[in-house]
């Protein structure tokens, strides 16, 4: 009897443990199976359970940016609960990248956004260093991340004038590092920041036969807009001229020395452009006059151009209260052909042509 009772003894301690046993293993297991439910290969949900991190995984959804982290060199753990707020993206450094810019401080929202955009310099640009607002910048489309650096340096308070007048090139002092025009267009633009080369000469310049006299030249094109825009100012019983109209680089050399022997060295920096720097080489821009009256500002041929010029797609390029902007003093006879939409814009948002540019092209 006694013999008995001590077999079944043993019987129940040998069941025991290996309930025990079979429970201290399937524990694991159990875990290991959770993580995975969530979306982890089978050898990752292991990993994961090693680290000791299956509750923390269990209680956040799937992420990929965390699978595809947490087993190189980039994973730390501070930033454990920031790769569940980063999308992963399927590309080249991502690891590195997110690693760099949670170390630098960025948020995971600046992160998803820096790769929604997509472009390996500005990658390379917020991996050097920390700048809090960035997406304030990213907001607007004329955006350059070229000229990052310097939108920091000339921030004054408004991210897109900022923007705008570091692309125009305001935080530089006038003909300091000029870019070369290699693109001939009717949008091309030549100011104290933009240059052409001294043999630039347009290709199809013709001469003026409407509203002018002899030896006035423009492009073709522009020359064609004037035939159009002289018909209509003579329906309205005006009488427009023209002073000067297509200048050579020679010729804008002897303009701007004449001027500069006759009314000095302040004058010419307001009024006229250094040889090279002249919209009159581009074959896109004239002086108009009243044949009839002076001086221009005064006539209703300057009230008329103001209003109309715009329809046959010429615009004034250097309006009162924009000399900032433009670099030269209001200039009332001086009007550029951009063609007929982009005129229409620049006359109804009240933008200089240089703005138009910094914003668009
Ligand atoms: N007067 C304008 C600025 C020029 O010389 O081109
Ligand atoms: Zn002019």
């Amino acid at each position: 009897m006694k013999r008995k009772k001590t077999k079944i003894k043993k019987k129940t301690i040998v069941i025991l443990l290996i309930v025990f046993i079979f429970l201290f293993l399937l524990n694991p297991v159990v875990s290991i199976m959770k993580i995975k439910s969530k979306g982890y290969s089978l050898s990752n949900s292991y990993e994961i359970y090693k680290l000791g991190l299956k509750e923390e995984i269990i209680d956040k959804d799937y992420s990929e940016t965390f699978e595809k982290i947490f087993k190189t060199e980039y994973y730390e753990e501070k930033y454990f609960d920031n790769y569940f707020e980063i999308n992963y993206k399927d590309s080249k450094d991502f690891n590195k990248n997110i690693n760099t810019w949670l170390i630098l401080g960025y948020k995971p929202e600046i992160i998803n956004k820096i790769y929604d955009i997509n472009d390996s310099k500005l990658n390379e640009k917020i991996s050097e260093k920390y700048i809090p607002d960035i997406l304030s910048y990213l907001d607007y489309s004329y955006f350059k991340v070229d000229n990052l650096d310097r939108y920091l340096a000339y921030f004054n308070g408004d991210y897109s004038d900022t923007i705008i007048k570091v692309n125009i090139g305001l935080d530089k002092k006038y003909y300091e590092d000029p870019v070369i025009v290699t693109e001939y267009s009717t949008s091309m633009i030549v100011n104290k920041y933009n240059q052409l080369e001294d043999k630039y000469v347009p290709k199809d310049i013709t001469e003026l036969t409407k509203c002018s006299s002899s030896g006035e030249y423009l492009a073709k094109e522009a020359k064609e807009a004037y035939d159009e825009l002289c018909d209509a100012s003579k329906k309205a019983g005006l009488n427009l001229g023209v002073t000067s109209s297509y200048r050579s680089y020679e010729n804008q050399k002897e303009v701007y020395n004449t001027y500069l022997k006759q009314k000095g060295k302040d004058y010419v920096e307001k009024y006229v452009a250094l040889p090279g720097y002249s919209e009159h080489q581009t074959g896109l821009a004239l002086d108009v006059k009243s044949t009839t009256s002076s001086p221009f500002k005064y006539t209703k041929e300057s009230k008329w151009m103001e209003e109309n010029a715009y329809k046959y797609g010429f615009i004034l390029r250097y309006p009162e209260g924009m000399e900032e902007i433009t670099g030269y003093n209001a200039e009332s006879w001086h009007y550029r052909y951009v063609g007929k939409d982009i005129a229409k814009y620049i006359y109804e948002n009240k933008i200089t042509y240089d703005e138009y540019y910094a914003i668009f092209m």
